[in-house]
Parts: C-alpha cells; sequence; structure tokens
C-alpha cells in the first residue's frame, strides 16, 4: 500500500507590504543558491528582512524557495516553452521572477490572479519595470496551459541534473534511479529521535514509531512549538540518519569519538545512550549548534573545533564515528537545493577528502574497537568504494556485517557484504528515509 500524502496546507500572503517582502526574499534566496551556491538554509538566516519576519512568513518563503528548487527542471521546461524569444541576457532575475510565479500556480495552488499580479508587481521591484509585459503574458499563458503541459513530462528525469541522473543509474540502474530521483518531488515527513519513551511521545506528537525506533510525523509542523521540544525530549533527525550512532551496540561508559559532529543529532544519540563522547567539527559556528542543541536536551560532551584530518587528542577511543563531509545526494528530499550547490568536480574532491579522514579514523580507535563510517551520499565512491579499498589496505580492519535486526529487520536495507545502503526509495510504504552508505569496522586486537 502506498503512502498517502497529506494535503499541505498552505498559507499565501497577498499583494500586501508584507505578502510583496516575503516574495522579494524569495527571488534574493533563489539567486543565493543558483548564482552564488549558498545553502538556501545559511541564505535564509543570513537574510537581514527574513530575520525580522514572522515565523509563517519565513516558512512561506522556505517553502516557495524549496518548491522551486524541487521542481527546478520542469518549471524551466514550462518557461522556455512559453517564450517566443529567449530571455536576454542579464535577465537572469526575470527567469527567478517567472520561476517562482510558476511554482506557486502550479505546485503551491496560489490563485491564478495572485500568481501573475503579485509576480509582475515583482519584475518592478527587482528593477525590470521594462519586462513587467512579459512576466503577465508568460504566467498568464501558464497558468492556462500549464496543468496540461504538467502532465506530459517526466517530472523526475526533469528534475534531476544529467550528470547526477547518469551516476545513479550507473549505480543502481535505470529503474531504481527514476525511483530514487521521484522522492526529492514530494516534502519530507518530520522524523524524530526520542531520547526516551519512544511510545509516549508517538501519542503525544501524533507519529509513528518506526520499527527503527525513528517517530515519524507526517504532519511535520513548527518544530519548536511541537510538544517536548522546549524540555529536550526530542530532537529532528532523519531515520536513515538515526542508523549509524546505533551500530556500536550499547556505549554505556565507553569512550567514543565524533569526528565530524555538527548539528550534533549523533552525538546526541550516543550521549543520551550512556557514551563519553569526544565530539570535533571545523566549523566553530556548526559546534556552537551542537552545543545549543545538546543544552536544549539536557546533554554533555566535550567539544572541539579541529581538522578531522589531523585530531589525535584523547586517542585511542573505544569506538570512532565517521560521518563524513560528502555531495549530501542522498538528502535531496529535504535539501533541495543540493543537485544546485555540487556538481561532479566537487564530488571528486569530497571523495578524496574522505578518504584521508578515514585514515585518520582508523588511527584513533583502540585495538578491539569499533569504527562506524557513514555519508548521507548515493555515490558509490562517497561508500561502498572508500570502504573496499580501506579494507583492501589495512590489514589491521575487519568488517562487522550489519544484521537486519540492528537496523528494524529491514533485510533490504543491507548489501551482500553487510553494510547498510539506504536509498529515497526504500521503505515506501512508511514514507521513505535520506539515502546513507553506512558500514562497522573493527581494528583487530
Ligand atoms: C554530514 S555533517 C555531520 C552531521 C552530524 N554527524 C550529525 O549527525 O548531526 C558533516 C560535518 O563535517 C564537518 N566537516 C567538514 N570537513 C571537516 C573536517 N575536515 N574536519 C572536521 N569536520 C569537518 C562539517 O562542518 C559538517 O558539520
Amino acid at each position: 500500500m502506498a503512502l498517502v500524502r497529506p494535503a499541505p496546507m498552505v498559507y499565501i500572503p497577498r499583494m500586501t507590504d508584507t505578502g510583496m517582502a516575503t516574495r522579494k526574499a524569495a527571488v534574493e534566496l533563489l539567486r543565493a543558491v543558483l548564482a552564488q551556491r549558498r545553502p538556501i538554509d545559511e541564505a535564509l538566516d543570513a537574510h537581514l528582512t527574513l530575520r525580522e519576519m514572522a515565523p509563517r512568513d519565513r516558512a512561506f518563503t522556505r517553502l516557495l524557495v524549496s518548491t522551486t528548487l524541487r521542481r527546478l527542471g520542469q518549471i524551466d521546461a514550462l518557461i522556455d516553452g512559453a517564450l517566443n524569444t529567449p530571455l536576454p541576457r542579464g535577465a537572469a532575475t526575470v527567469r527567478d521572477v517567472l520561476r517562482l510565479g510558476v511554482s506557486q500556480r502550479l505546485f503551491l495552488a496560489t490563485p491564478s490572479h495572485a500568481a501573475v499580479d503579485t509576480s509582475v508587481e515583482l519584475a518592478g521591484l527587482t528593477g525590470f519595470a521594462g519586462m513587467k509585459g512579459l512576466v503577465n503574458a508568460v504566467l498568464r499563458r501558464l497558468a492556462e496551459d500549464g496543468p496540461a503541459l504538467l502532465a506530459g513530462q517526466d517530472a523526475a528525469r526533469l528534475n534531476t541534473p544529467d550528470w547526477l541522473w547518469s551516476r545513479l543509474a550507473d549505480a543502481y540502474g535505470a529503474d531504481t534511479a527514476a525511483a530514487i530521483a521521484e522522492a526529492p518531488l514530494h516534502e519530507a515527513p518530520l522524523d524524530l529521535s526520542v531520547k526516551a519513551d519512544p511510545e509516549v511521545w508517538a501519542a503525544q506528537l501524533d507519529a509513528r514509531l518506526l520499527p527503527s525506533g525513528t517517530l515519524r510525523r507526517e504532519a511535520g509542523g513548527m518544530v519548536p512549538e511541537l510538544p517536548g521540544f522546549a524540555e529536550g525530549a526530542w530532537w529532528v533527525q532523519d531515520a536513515a540518519a538515526a542508523l549509524p550512532a546505533r551500530l556500536f551496540g550499547p556505549v554505556e561508559g565507553r569512550r567514543i569519538l565524533d569526528l565530524c559532529a555538527a548539528p550534533g543529532g549523533k552525538t546526541a544519540q550516543l550521549v543520551a545512550a550512556g557514551a563519553a563522547v569526544t565530539a570535533i567539527d571545523r566549523s566553530t559556528r556548526r559546534l556552537k549548534r551542537v552545543a545549543e542543541n545538546l543544552e536544549r536536551l539536557g546533554l554533555a560532551a566535550e567539544l572541539h573545533t579541529a581538522e578531522a584530518e589531523t585530531f589525535t587528542g584523547g586517542a585511542p577511543y573505544d569506538g570512532v564515528l565517521l560521518d563524513a563531509p560528502c555531495s549530501a545526494t542522498g538528502t535531496i528530499r529535504r535539501h533541495p537545493d543540493v543537485p544546485r550547490l555540487k556538481g561532479p568536480e566537487d564530488v571528486a574532491k569530497l571523495a578524496a577528502a574522505q578518504a584521508r579522514m578515514l585514515r585518520q579514523a582508523v588511527e584513533l580507535v583502540r585495538p578491539g574497537g569499533i569504527l562506524i563510517w557513514c555519508t548521507c551520499s548515493l555515490l558509490p565512491e562517497e561508500g561502498e568504494a572508500q570502504i573496499d579499498r580501506l579494507l583492501a589496505e589495512d590489514e589491521r580492519l575487519a568488517r562487522v556485517p550489519v544484521a537486519a535486526a540492528e537496523i528494524g529487520g529491514s533485510a533490504e536495507l543491507l548489501t551482500p557484504a553487510g553494510d547498510v545502503r539506504t536509498l529515497p526509495s526504500h521503505w515506501p510504504d512508511h514514507g521513505g528515509l535520506d539515502g546513507f552508505h553506512i558500514a562497522r569496522l573493527k581494528r583487530r586486537s
């Protein structure tokens, strides 16, 4: 039985000062992602007008930009088909205005007149008053023809950049690649990890308890307003992201090093399970978020700003977790900006850095200790290939295969070698999960 997704409640600001300010901010955020390759949340946090806005206006702006990014290939194909001549050079902002207008009308159920009128106004506000007529004509045409044109599009293919599509098809075959590319078309559910009492919190939060222990709330919601947030009972963490830390087994009293810790989801799991955790991250700004998150949760860890490739403090450890920086291609359903921020050249650089971190991580585990490796990438060079190469190079290590019982009984998430490989197309009845590669290695005594 396929999951029935509830229709999202969409709040649509009208052509008031606030309504126009949110749309102007949306153009600026879209530019920041597409032209400056800045992550949407970083651009949103740095945006002065948005910082002052009411939470629901901020939420609308984020929804508008993220929906536009989810559907960018489809939207651009519609716009190109509706233009009589290509947009002039230097009119990238006008394309963004059109993209946001199409997104509102065709994907966020904004009434036609509101989507068109606010976009025409926005063209003027962003310095393109001379192109108001074109914006009006293109959006009127697409308001009318768009639904029928959408029905004939291959959404998954159009919204996936060519390089990523071919890498996915090479790795998983055309059918699985298509299923993976379907996942980002929809908002992902809200996943939570709890410190304790999952059944109690599932009832309070109107959430389902997944077989792996994660709580899943289909209705999403404003996170800080949900029961249990203020008292630190849970934190936001995708169901797949919650698996790596569990694979250490019982950790009470063990010394564990988390090498790439921010924003701290896995650190929190390990501390909550009784480990003495040292958590490092190269980013002081992101490490501050770990400190804030732990404080809210009433948990404590030793935190250091440091580079994973060179850190040696406190070694050897009973366990080391390396959740390495990667292309994040497994998280596109939660972060639709990812395919616009990363390209094949980034993957090669990231894979080289991951290999260096992995070699250093091995040195920090005591003989007999456990190393857990994971990335939220769908690409084998940032996953399976790293571990296969390491095992071929380093005789001190052995793979400890994961059993289905350790991951909620989901044997379909295991590779023949005993690693975990999750895909956004897995667990279709539960609403999917992020793509991760996870391996468990033991340093021989
Ligand atoms: C995938 S995120 C980690 C997510 C985290 N483990 C969690 O569960 O919340 C990767 C992190 O690695 C950090 N990072 C990137 N390069 C690093 C390096 N050379 N040394 C240490 N941390 C690094 C980034 O700042 C980022 O916070």
